[in-house]
C-alpha cells in the first residue's frame, strides 16, 4: 500500500503559518491583504471553488471581494474592470475565475492583470519569468504540488516525470517547475499515442486530464509517485483522474481525491496573494 501524500494536512499546516504572516503583516502595514476573485456567470464549479475560496481568504485574515459579472457581461467592462483593479492600491491580488464565456478572449483579459498582482501567474510576464527559471507568481496547482514533493522529501532530481495535460493552469507550468527542479520532463496529451507505454516510464506521474478514473495500475511503474490532479463529480462522489483503488498497490506515494491536490491549491492562492502584499507594500 502506498504512501498517502497527505495534502489536506499540509494545506491546513500552511494555513496556519498565512494567518500568523497576515497578522504580523497587518499591524506592521496597518493594511490588510486583500484578494478580489472575478466571477463571470454561473457555472456551478466555479461558484463552489469561489466559495472555498473566499472562505479560506476570511479565515486567514486575509480581506476577500467576489465580484460577479452575468454571462453576458462585454469583455470591455471585464477590460475596465481589471484595470481598475489594477490602480486600486487597496487591491493586491486578482483572480479571475475561469472558464469564462467564449465570447471573451481569455489570453487578452488575463494578460491585463499587472503581473504584481496576478495571484494566479497566467500573465505573460509571469509565465515568461517561470519558463525562464526567474522569480516569478507561479499557478497554484502546480505550486502546491511542489510543496506537497517537498514535504515528503521526494527529491525530482534525475528522475522522469510524465505529465498527462498539457494546459496553461496546470500541466506547461509543472512541467517548467520540475524541469527546474532537474527532474526530465514527459508531456502527454490528447494526441499522444500510446499513453500507458509513456507513463509506465515515469517515477513521477501527474495526471492532470478532467477523466475520472481514467489511469489505473496498469498505467504506472511499481514503485512510482501519482499526483493526482483531477476533481471530477461521479454519481456525486469526487474522484480523481486516478483509479485510487487499483494505482494504491502499486504506487510507492500517491494523492487521494478530496484531500491531496485540491487544498493546497487554495493554500498556495492564499500564499501568493501574501507575497504580492509584500512585494507592492514593501516597494
Ligand atoms: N479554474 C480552475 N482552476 C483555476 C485556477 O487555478 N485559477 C483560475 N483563475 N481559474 C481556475
Amino acid at each position: 500500500m502506498a504512501t498517502i501524500l497527505d495534502g489536506k494536512a499540509l494545506a491546513l499546516k500552511l494555513r496556519e503559518n498565512i494567518k500568523a504572516d497576515t497578522k504580523k503583516l497587518t499591524e506592521e502595514f496597518n493594511k490588510q491583504p486583500h484578494l478580489v476573485v472575478i466571477l463571470v456567470g454561473e457555472n456551478p464549479a466555479s461558484q463552489s471553488y469561489v466559495r472555498s475560496k473566499e472562505r479560506a481568504c476570511i479565515k486567514a485574515g486575509i480581506k476577500s471581494t467576489v465580484i460577479i459579472k452575468e454571462s453576458t457581461v462585454l469583455e470591455s467592462e471585464l477590460i475596465d474592470l481589471i484595470l481598475s483593479l489594477n490602480n486600486d492600491d487597496t487591491v493586491h491580488g486578482i483572480l479571475l475565475q475561469l472558464p469564462i464565456p467564449k465570447h471573451i478572449d481569455e489570453d487578452k483579459v488575463l494578460n491585463l492583470i499587472t503581473p504584481l498582482k496576478d495571484v494566479d501567474g497566467f500573465c505573460n510576464e509571469n509565465v515568461a519569468r517561470l519558463n525562464k527559471g526567474q522569480s516569478a507568481l507561479v499557478p497554484c496547482t502546480p505550486l502546491g504540488i511542489t510543496k506537497i514533493l517537498e514535504e515528503y522529501n521526494i527529491d525530482p532530481t534525475g528522475k522522469h516525470c510524465v505529465i498527462i495535460g498539457r494546459s496553461q493552469i496546470v500541466g506547461k507550468p509543472m512541467a517548467s517547475l520540475m524541469l527546474k527542479r532537474n527532474s526530465t520532463i514527459t508531456i502527454c496529451h490528447s494526441k499522444t499515442k500510446n499513453i500507458r507505454e509513456m507513463t509506465k516510464q515515469a517515477d513521477i506521474l501527474i495526471v492532470a486530464i478532467g477523466r475520472a478514473n481514467m489511469v489505473d495500475s496498469t498505467y504506472i511503474k511499481p514503485g512510482a509517485v501519482v499526483i493526482d490532479v483531477g476533481i471530477n463529480r461521479v454519481d456525486g462522489k469526487l474522484t480523481g483522474d486516478v483509479d485510487f483503488e487499483s494505482a494504491k498497490d502499486i504506487a510507492a506515494y500517491i494523492t487521494p481525491v478530496p484531500g491531496g491536490v485540491g487544498p493546497m491549491t487554495i493554500a498556495c492562492l492564499l500564499d501568493n496573494t501574501l507575497t504580492c502584499f509584500k512585494k507592492i507594500e514593501r516597494n
